[in-house]
């Protein structure tokens, strides 16, 4: 007989990095684990969405719908960790098309999944929201200029909404977690960019050899104790700075 699972977890960009680190460390023993990505992670649950083409947005919403109009277990979970970032650049000097999927995909896509999982939320289950920022809300990294307004708007989001729970009384509990720099195929991607394109790599590489980046797995386990404990909600929590 196969049992109803009592918590239901959506992981935006399981397949690599820390997404895949956190699928590997959810501490609910029977969850239902969902990834949401362009690739399939075997194992788990899919949907495959390519986050920079809107028209494919609906996809991860209907799954929301779906699987939690007949929930009855005791915890939904999502967590925005995507990213999509196959290239740096400065304002003016990246290519239109690719200049669009980022904003798309990065400052756009990440809200609109998060709204569409607190309207499917329903009272009778609990449920949790976390999505990834970074110190690049507050930096200004010079050809990071999406990737860095986009976590910046993502923290605005989570604080006001945030706000909006607690007046509604009911509601996924929200953070927001910068989880500081993480040895990913994100993080070394980063460091291979052009001086052109991103001044910074040379700084950052030079940071990490003296301070190495985070084990994704260290940090997938802080993220999943403070979703255990769902302290504040709308809170910003700055993981690489306590872990
Ligand atoms: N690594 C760091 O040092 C660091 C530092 C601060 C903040 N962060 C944040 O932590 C989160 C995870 O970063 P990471 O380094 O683990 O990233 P990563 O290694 O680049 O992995 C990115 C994930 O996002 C998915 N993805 C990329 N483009 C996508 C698209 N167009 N549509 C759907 N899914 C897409 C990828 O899956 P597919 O390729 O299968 O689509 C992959 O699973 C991000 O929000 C990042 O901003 C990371």
């Amino acid at each position: 007989m196969v049992t109803a699972p009592n918590t239901i977890v959506w992981i935006t960009g399981a397949s690599k990095g820390l997404g895949a680190a956190m699928a590997a460390t959810v501490p609910f023993p029977g969850a239902t684990i969902v990834n949401v990505s362009r690739s399939e992670v075997p194992g788990i649950e899919n949907v495959k969405v390519d986050f920079s083409d809107p028209g494919q947005w609906s996809r991860v919403e209907d799954d929301f719908t779906r699987r939690l109009g007949s929930f009855d277990g005791k915890l939904a979970v999502l967590v925005a960790n995507a990213v999509y970032q196959p290239q740096f650049g400065f304002a003016g000097e990246l290519g239109g098309d690719e200049f669009r999927k980022q904003v798309i995909a990065n400052a756009a896509a990440p809200l609109f999944v998060a709204q569409a999982f607190i309207r499917a939320c329903r009272p009778g289950f609990e449920s949790a929201l976390v999505m990834m920022s970074s110190n690049g809300a507050v930096q200004h990294i010079e050809g990071a200029s999406i990737y860095c307004s986009a976590k910046a708007g993502i923290e605005s989001w989570v604080q006001t909404v945030g706000r909006e729970r607690k007046q509604r009384g009911h509601g996924p509990w929200i953070a927001a977690v910068r989880p500081g720099l993480m040895e990913t195929p994100g993080f070394r991607g980063m460091l291979a960019s052009t001086p052109d394109e991103f001044p910074a790599a040379a700084q950052i590489a030079k940071m990490v050899d003296v301070r190495p980046p985070s084990d994704p797995a260290r940090i997938a386990k802080g993220i999943w104790k403070l979703i255990a404990e769902r302290a504040e909600t709308g809170a910003l929590v700055d993981l690489g700075a306590t872990t």
